[in-house]
């Protein structure tokens, strides 16, 4: 399929499960690349690491509902099926996978996983049961598609933490890849969520990466995490972020706060800037990776 504009899509667990049977009968590995669409350059790094690993790539569109807390933006979130599909046949993609809510909840729309103790602080604070539908849809998705590798983006760090977890509980096998962030020229972290921006709010908005970039820095140079945390939280609001729900040095195995030169740590935050809330996290320089 994937050297001609056709994109072969299935809606539902048998047609995903018959087309991936035939893979794997022909002894052909599989790639998963689970996605929410409005599909932009940083799901684009995904599908081509995925290519390169494996012989045919799966991406799947879903809007999970069970993720999404009663006051988000479940409603809002942008779906754009033929921006979609025109994205992915310029990638080297070879099925698309798009479930209906039956498919992935047939016996209703309740997460049945719990995420886990990595999913007790930062997001998970702030958006209670987010993480519990994550796992469950990613378990999910994995269970049906029976990937070899499934990809995910470091620029949702803690969602990567849990569903390495997940995958591990479940005893899925399946290589969980972590894909480093991509960013527009000005720092900015590419998400489908910058469509929720004004003008104005997308030249402030490059002021999050610079932030948590200089915390890091200070941060390696041995200054205390705690009074470098204050001045980038208080930098955010001179800049024009409303609620800032985290800026948070953390270790990054246990996401916890207590850090170490000796081990790999990140800088992490989730800021409101208008109607975005946005989310960011950069590794301490220096520090182990
Ligand atoms: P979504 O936000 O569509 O993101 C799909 C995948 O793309 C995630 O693994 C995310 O981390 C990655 N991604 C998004 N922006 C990126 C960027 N700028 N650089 C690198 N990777 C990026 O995350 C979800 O969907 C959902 O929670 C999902 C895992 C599909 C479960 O519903």
């Amino acid at each position: 399929m994937s050297d001609t504009s056709e994109l072969e899509t299935v809606n539902d667990a048998k047609g995903l499960g018959a087309r991936v049977k035939a893979w794997r009968d022909a002894g052909l590995s599989i790639a998963l690349v689970p996605t929410m669409g409005a599909l932009h350059s940083g799901h684009g790094v995904l599908m081509d690491q995925a290519a390169q690993a494996c012989d045919r790539v799966i991406v799947s569109i879903f809007v999970n509902p069970t993720q999404f807390g009663p006051n988000e933006d479940f409603k809002a979130y942008p779906r754009d099926g033929a921006a979609d599909t025109a994205f992915l046949r310029e990638r080297r993609v070879d099925l698309l996978y798009a479930p209906d809510v039956d498919a992935l909840y047939p016996d209703g729309l309740a997460s049945s996983l719990s995420a886990g103790p990595l999913s007790q602080n930062l997001c998970g604070e702030h958006r209670p049961g987010h993480f519990d539908g994550v796992a469950t849809v990613v378990a999910r998705l994995l269970e049906q598609a029976k990937p070899d590798r499934a990809y995910f983006g470091e620029k949702d760090y803690q969602q990567l933490c849990v569903i390495r977890h997940t995958a591990n509980e479940q005893g899925l096998a399946v290589a969980i890849e972590g894909v480093g962030t991509v960013r527009e020229a000005d720092g900015l972290a590419i998400s489908s969520r910058n469509a929720y921006l004004s003008d104005d709010e997308r030249t402030i908005a490059p002021v999050l990466f610079q932030t948590i970039t200089d915390v890091a820095a200070k941060i390696s140079d041995g200054q205390d995490a705690g009074d470098v945390l204050a001045e980038g939280t208080s930098k955010l609001r001179a800049c024009g972020f409303g609620k800032i729900d985290y800026l948070a040095c953390m270790d990054a195995t246990s996401l916890h706060p207590d850090i170490s030169p000796s081990r790999p740590a990140r800088v992490f935050v989730a800021a409101r800037l208008g109607a975005a809330r946005l989310i960011d996290n950069v590794a301490v320089p220096g520090w182990p990776k």
